[in-house]
């Protein structure tokens, strides 16, 4: 792929690419919007460094791709409900996002992407892993592609963000709220399509997947928990080892990815901006 305006290194056989030449700080012009977009698309996780990034310019920049996700559980901040700060404080024990997960899921139209910006970081650890579902689709057998690809899976955030669920008591540094007991249960086929590339992807993830629709919970298991320990096998991975002012943006479409709690005693800031997406089909 021929880039006009940027650079583009990819930094895994499997997905990523690390981009010079863009300044997300200033009004990118058309062509090097294009180039990113472009980037994005081919590479699926796309990272720069050492952008100044202000929250009006972050949200300006996740603006060009869509409307910007409020989330329904973690607050954001005051002034920009759409930038979520994710805050590991050195006395922390829990991270936010550490689990293999693909970003919003849990709703009817899950992210598009999602835009990530280092505050401030370990001086070692606490790196993003990202696997690519296209890969893990496409490792599949003809078989198990052939019996997924007419699968439909349910998702919540019932054991994230439910009562009793993983997150707020546990991550007291962030400002995160329990979902009510009815927390809303949406169906996207296991196989999806990207509506960008048209490439195949797989859909299910270890945090808000929970069951086969017309199958039980204890029906699901054994098949999902296959699909859990293959579509996050290392060579579909790479990883990102952050620096200050580092951004990493990812397809939520066709990546999952994992932040490693690995950093305890050290202070981790970022600033996130989830795009909106669309149904997936
Ligand atoms: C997330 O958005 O899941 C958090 C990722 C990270 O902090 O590395």
């Amino acid at each position: 792929m021929s880039y006009k305006n940027i650079d583009v290194q990819p930094v895994s056989g499997a997905l990523g690419a690390e981009i010079s030449g863009a300044d997300l700080n200033a009004d990118l012009d058309n062509e090097t919007f294009d180039d990113i977009h472009q980037a994005f698309l081919d590479h699926q996780v796309i990272f720069f460094r050492d952008q100044d990034l202000s929250p009006e310019k972050h949200t300006a920049f996740g603006r060009r791709f869509g409307s910007l996700n409020v989330h329904p559980y973690v607050k954001g901040m005051a002034d920009h409900p759409e930038v979520m700060e994710i805050i590991k404080e050195p006395e922390d024990k829990v991270n936010f996002g550490g689990g293999w997960h693909s970003d919003m899921s849990f709703l009817e139209e899950p992210a598009l992407g999602s835009i990530l910006h280092s505050i401030e970081v370990p001086s070692f650890g606490g790196d993003t892993l990202f696997a690519s579902q296209y890969k893990a689709y496409e490792a599949l057998s003809d078989g198990m592609k052939e019996m997924l690809d007419g699968m439909v899976a349910i998702h919540t955030a019932e054991r994230e963000y439910g009562q009793g669920g993983n997150s707020a008591m546990k991550r007291s540094s962030m400002d995160i709220d329990n979902a009510n007991d009815d927390v809303p249960k949406f169906e996207h086929p296991v196989v999806r399509t990207h509506p960008e590339t048209g490439r195949k992807a797989l859909y299910v993830n270890m945090a808000f997947t929970m069951y086969f629709k017309n199958m039980t919970r204890r029906e699901s298991r054994p098949l999902l928990n296959f699909l859990f320990d293959h579509c996050t096998q290392e060579q579909f991975t790479c990883r990102f080892r952050w620096t200050p002012g580092a951004v990493a943006f990812w397809d939520n479409r066709a990546v999952q990815h994992f932040a490693l709690n690995d950093y305890h005693g050290q202070r981790r800031h970022m600033r996130r901006v989830t795009i909106n997406g669309d149904r997936p089909h």
